[in-house]
């Protein structure tokens, strides 16, 4: 775990975004709003290549999985039977002279190992070098149970971030997660409704309509991309964390004995997503997860996690969440939510195997992994590698100059090429400029139509990582291209 954050590519990420139309800070023009974002031409592009090649990569090539879009809000009985109104919380802690509140986790990792030592030795705990994830939540429990938490932080010299003083603690306290609304014109206790805090309840619910309409047999899954809600405490990191984000997640029903080859099964085949994207390997890792840090739904997890310059930070969950969802919504709502084995002839309650990955946290790092910085000729030359397979543009196209004929020539290759690619048409600036542009755009290809395409009738094409150019007959551009995306 890294105690110190660097944010520095997440820093230089949030300019690139603004610049370049991936994401602009949520209602800027008022001030902007805390940690909501809204994502720009570029952006929204990326976003849809992510989760298209999700749902491929989940729901098309398996023919037992199918998907759903369930709606945002639900009966507010839906979160009592998921644990949510009980146990999705957070502790956090407030110092009463600055009035900063923190996320207790958040804070401690922020801490030097001094005090962190003396929080173990507080609660006779074994004192380790490098402390962990589940260490952590041992700590934090500790101070849970004691009634002078407050207290203990102070004495351990827990230092407020903001203050750079030991913070004068109030105890921990745990604070629910979800946002709540009211549902039609009155507000009256029986009104009050959440805003989905994950999209896996929606699938739940919907577990015997979907089985029973697409004629699924166990193991089978239902998938669902969607927003997202959660009232964080600290969130950060540009869109790492924060209160308003979008999931990809899949419930894969199964017959209980078998979660442990699923969980196997999902666990690698999503590391190997996140792999294809082009990230590279080095940088991602599968971890399991430790028994204290287990949610209150799952016996075993597996996190992919990615190595940012502010620590291995989770991308995606895949947990056995056994049979206690439809139990619980069982126990709830009165209704059968049974699978019928028609080879044993009997009835049962399905297992649970789940991949939940955040859209908003994979775009990040697909950024963070691209990102490159060079020097080309005494300049510096920032450039997103991304993989062609997501990047927002494939292939911009230029005209050298707005004259000749050369900008008719480079519109009717934009206009042949529009229908099967995504392209960008740029006359403006030099070329040297145009290519920088699109360097931090992400884009593999430019097309440039010079003097000699007036000539021989071809064009150069530009590889952004290689900075090759390469002369093309006009006649052979999407070949080329064709060749190029293949490879
Ligand atoms: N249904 C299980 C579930 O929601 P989770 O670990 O709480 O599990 C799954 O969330 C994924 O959703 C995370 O791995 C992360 O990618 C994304 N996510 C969760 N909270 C987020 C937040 N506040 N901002 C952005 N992404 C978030």
């Amino acid at each position: 775990m890294t105690k110190k954050a660097e944010h520095k590519i997440i820093d230089i990420l949030t300019s690139l975004s603004k610049r370049r139309g991936f994401v602009f800070q949520s209602s800027e023009i008022y001030g902007g709003l805390a940690s909501t974002w809204d994502y720009g031409p570029l952006g929204v592009e990326l976003k849809r290549n992510i989760k298209n090649l999700w749902w491929k990569s989940v729901v098309s090539s398996h023919d037992n999985v199918v998907g759903m879009d369930s709606a945002i809000l639900m009966h507010p009985k839906v979160w009592e039977a998921s644990g949510h109104v009980e146990n999705f919380h957070d502790p956090l802690i407030d110092n009463k002279e600055t009035k900063k509140r923190y996320r207790v986790d958040h804070l401690i990792q922020q801490q030097e190992q001094s005090v962190i030592d003396a929080l173990f030795n507080k609660f006779d705990l074994k004192i380790k070098e490098n402390f962990s994830e589940s260490d952590l939540q041992i700590v934090i429990s500790n101070l849970l149970d004691n009634h002078s938490s407050g207290q203990i932080m102070e004495e351990c010299g827990v230092i407020d971030p903001n203050s750079g003083q030991v913070g004068s603690w109030t105890n921990l306290r745990q604070f629910n997660l979800m946002f709540k609304t009211h549902m039609g014109p009155i507000k009256e206790s029986g009104s009050e409704i959440y805003m989905r805090p994950e999209t896996a309840q929606g699938i739940f619910v919907n577990f015997l309509n979907a089985q029973s309409t697409a004629r699924q047999k166990i193991p089978f899954g239902i998938a669902q991309i969607g927003k997202a809600f959660r009232n964080e405490i600290t969130t950060g990191n540009f869109i790492f964390r924060t209160r308003e984000f979008e999931q990809m997640e899949m419930e894969f029903f199964c017959d209980p004995n078998d979660t442990k080859k699923w969980l196997e099964y999902w666990s690698n085949k999503r590391l190997e997503w996140f792999s294809n994207l082009g990230i590279k390997n080095s940088n991602l890792r599968l971890r399991p997860h430790g028994k204290d840090e287990l949610a209150h739904y799952s016996s075993a997890c597996y996190d992919v996690e990615y190595k940012f310059d502010f620590g291995w930070s989770e991308l995606e969950g895949i947990a056995d969440r056994g049979t206690f969802d439809l139990e619980q919504h069982i126990k709830h709502s009165g209704k059968k939510l049974t699978y019928f084995d028609t080879v044993n002839n009997k009835h049962f309650v399905p297992a649970v195997v789940e991949t939940s990955a955040g859209v908003d946290r994979a775009l990040l790092t697909i950024l963070a992994d691209a990102y490159s910085e060079e020097e080309v000729n005494n300049e510096k030359r920032s450039v997103l590698k991304l993989s062609p397979k997501i990047a927002p543009i494939t292939v911009a196209i230029f005209p050298l100059m707005n004259k000749l004929g050369m900008p008719e020539i480079a519109q009717k290759i934009d206009n042949d090429l529009k229908n099967k690619l995504n392209t960008f048409y740029d006359a403006g600036g030099s070329i040297g400029k145009r290519y920088r542009r699109q360097d931090e755009a992400g884009t593999p290809l430019g097309i440039t139509v010079d003097h000699d395409t007036l000539e021989d009738s071809s064009v150069t094409i530009r590889n952004r990582d290689t900075m090759q150019q390469t002369r093309v007959p006009l006649e052979n551009i999407l070949n080329y291209i064709n060749d190029f995306l293949d490879n």
